[in-house]
């Protein structure tokens, strides 16, 4: 049997409330194969933060340190400052654990609807590349004169050949895998005249190691715009830690709800555990109403999976979750339906269940039977 250990920081807001589906997912994927995951759940995040002045113990990161992987639901309350939780928790994780790749899909999965008109199904399909350990998130600067009418704050961005090259070499590899061959390369070099114009260096020299990939280079203002005027062109998009964070809220909104949106951020080298995470924050206007959408986090596992290599498993919740919104199976209220957060992860046990493929063969379920097990757990 293959024991695997995952950190689970399930954090503030909806956190807990998603994180609960989606270990279930996880569980219900991994009960045929011979792996078995032993939960560690760390009670770190804002709470803690009200009980001991910190968000996590001083320690935490080594702690964190001999999981396999760090499963994490939300960071952030709105009675305290963001700056204050998220540099105390999820930050310093991305950067101790030379997460350096945050990998950030958008599918457009059929029987979701696109706030863009006419959009069919699997027509976008991107996956960005963000970088994750440097850039304006460095959090390196500071304030002077503070309180006075003359106060001054410095806030710097660093931008290394070596950080920018690994993200984008890693972004290009991903494109060689898929069909389209496309890269697209985000930046602000025109105003932003050191650092992004050694990102467009990298990119330039990068590219030549790549003669099949297909290049276009965006300022950030023109991308934002054609994300939303021709989304399907996108193929891979890799893009600065800022730039990436802003690009996969609007991918996300774009294939239909922050409730889909999957995240992982990893250490391709292994050495570290990689952490995953939805693209969501807590949503203090959602929380306790047990409305969240949990997909977003039970697909952040799958991606889980993925990277260690539990590959059926990761592949059964994708079906699940791409069969659940195919068949109009249940729904929260951002994706327009009025199931519970509990109902959406029900189903999906349900759906994953039938699916499995060790215990039904292909055509694994028929259709029907898919729309039954969905209305039933509705
Ligand atoms: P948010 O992502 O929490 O919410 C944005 C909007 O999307 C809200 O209307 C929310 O209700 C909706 N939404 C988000 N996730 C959803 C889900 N699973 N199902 C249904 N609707 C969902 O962004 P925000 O409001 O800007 O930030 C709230 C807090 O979360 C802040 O403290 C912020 O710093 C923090 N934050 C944390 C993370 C993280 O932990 N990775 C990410 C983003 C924001
Ligand atoms: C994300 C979040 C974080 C980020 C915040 C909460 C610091 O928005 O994961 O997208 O900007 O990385
Ligand atoms: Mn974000």
């Amino acid at each position: 049997m293959r024991q695997i250990e995952i950190a689970v920081l399930a954090g503030d807001g909806i956190g807990p409330e998603v994180i609960r589906e989606a270990v279930k997912a996880v569980e219900t994927a991994l009960s045929q194969s011979d792996a078995r995951v032993r939960w560690t759940y760390f009670p770190w995040g804002t709470d803690y933060y009200f009980q001991h002045g910190r968000m996590a113990p001083a320690d935490y990161l080594d702690q964190l340190a001999r999981f396999d992987a760090i499963l994490l639901g939300a960071v952030g309350h709105p009675r305290v400052q963001d700056h204050i939780t998220l540099n105390g928790l999820l930050l310093p994780i991305r950067r101790r654990f030379d997460q350096y790749v945050c990998l950030r899909p958008s599918y457009l999965y059929e029987g979701v609807r696109s706030p863009l008109r006419d959009k069919a199904p699997g027509s976008i399909d991107l996956v960005v590349f963000r970088e994750n350990t440097e850039g304006e998130y460095v959090n390196a600067g500071g304030r002077i004169y503070q309180t006075f009418p003359e106060e001054i704050a410095v806030q710097s961005a660093v931008f290394t050949r070596r950080g920018c090259e690994r993200i984008i070499r890693a972004a290009f590899e991903m494109a060689q895998d898929r069909p389209r061959k496309k890269m697209a390369s985000i930046t602000k070099s025109n105003a932003q005249g050191y650092g992004m114009v050694l990102w467009d260096e990298c990119f330039s020299r990068i590219a030549k190691e790549f003669p099949a990939i297909q290049t276009e280079s965006l300022l950030i203002d023109r991308a934002v715009m054609e994300f939303v005027r021709r989304p399907e062109s996108f193929d891979v998009v890799v893009a600065s830690n800022l730039f990436g964070d802003i690009l996969t809220d609007l991918g996300a909104i774009v294939v239909g709800s922050m409730g889909l949106a999957a995240s992982g951020n990893i250490d391709p080298t292994r050495q570290h555990p990689s952490m995953f995470e939805p693209v969501h924050g807590s949503a203090p206007d959602i929380v306790g109403k047990g409305i969240a959408n949990p997909l977003a986090a039970i697909l952040s596992c799958a991606m889980m999976l993925e990277h260690l290599k539990l590959t059926t498993a990761a592949a059964a919740i994708h079906r699940a979750v791409a069969d659940l919104l195919r068949t109009g199976g249940p729904r929260t209220p951002d994706l327009g339906g009025t199931a519970t957060t509990e109902a959406v992860g029900k189903a999906i046990v349900g759906l994953i269940k039938a699916n499995n493929p060790i215990t039904v063969q292909e055509p694994v379920v028929p259709q029907e039977e898919i729309r039954a097990i969905a209305a039933e757990t509705a």
